[in-house]
């Protein structure tokens, strides 16, 4: 089977046609890594997947994670979670707010995230127009942008990122229903530092590591200068132009790579136009393995 790879024409993203993720060999999900590091966000359109099927294919990505949150799991499958609005016999089908603010998925976590992966199976569409969009900002082209004087400052740095801060700020948020984290949920994932600067396993370009829902601080930095340049930097990667907005279809398969983009999911759907994905989630353990 031949793999064609179909630039999308802007920084980020490109649609690989003619591959079934269902039956994949080694050699297919090498070129599907390759360009992935290339392009930051591919698109498979047209699967028929199972969710089985689905977590068989992100396994040959690298390990799963298993979400902290503990619910909307595949039964069976704790690596494949619901992420939904559907509510089934008063009782939601899925995590209904995933991913509604700028992130990059995991950067809570000691293993950060090298890739995820969504499966769409309902997509919200009013008056003939797609909504519940994914947006992705690329961290290569923002961090080459930077001031020399930031690139600069940043050298050596880290970022302490916390679970709790998304978990809080999407609380916050008028009507949102997310329960407060408990003790345990806390305790499993402790705050974590990661270098504000990656240099990119694939495409060995550097790639700003920040992003606005879990970064707290720079822990080399006194608190005010920390926040100064976490606000510079939140504003300076969010920036329209390094936007790309990915609009679903039902069937799409879409990966991205973490390290390279943030991401939010936009929320401009009313309860009754149900969104249904189901996700994955790929550790970088294959870049970044953790010191024994
Ligand atoms: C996520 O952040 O993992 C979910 C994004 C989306 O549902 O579009």
């Amino acid at each position: 089977m031949t793999i064609e790879i179909i630039p999308s024409g802007e920084s980020l993203s490109a649609t690989i046609a003619g591959v079934n993720l269902a039956t994949v060999s080694a050699t297919d999900v090498e070129t599907v890594v390759q360009a992935l590091g290339r392009y930051g966000v591919i698109r498979f359109p047209r699967q028929i997947l199972s969710a089985v099927e689905l977590k068989n294919f992100s396994a040959h990505l690298g390990e799963l994670e298993i979400n902290v949150i503990g619910a909307f799991q595949e039964p069976g499958h704790p690596e494949i979670m619901t992420l939904s609005n559907i509510v089934e016999n008063g009782k939601p089908i899925g995590l209904g707010d995933a991913g509604q603010s700028w992130h990059s998925d995991m950067s809570y976590s000691n293993v950060i995230a090298f890739a995820n992966v969504l499966h769409a199976l309902k997509v919200p569409v009013r008056d003939g127009k797609t909504l519940g969009a994914t947006e992705f900002c690329d961290m290569c082209a923002a961090y080459d942008d930077l001031p020399e004087s930031i690139k600069a400052q940043l050298q050596g740095k880290t970022i302490l990122h916390d679970f709790n801060k998304y978990w809080d700020m999407m609380r916050r948020k008028p009507g949102n229903t997310r329960p407060a984290l408990t003790e345990q949920q806390r305790k499993s994932k402790p705050p974590v530092s990661h270098s504000a600067v990656h240099i990119h396993p694939i495409s060995h370009r550097k790639s700003l590591y920040a992003n606005p829902g879990y970064a707290v601080r720079f822990n080399e930095l006194p608190e005010a200068e920390s926040d100064e340049l976490l606000q510079f930097l939140f504003e300076h990667q969010t920036r329209e132009k390094y936007r790309y907005v990915f609009r679903w279809q039902i069937g799409d398969v879409l990966i991205w790579d973490n390290l390279r983009t943030i991401h939010q999911a936009v929320a401009d759907y009313g309860a009754d136009e149900h969104r249904l994905m189901k996700r994955c989630q790929v550790m970088a353990t294959r870049y970044f393995p953790l010191p024994e």
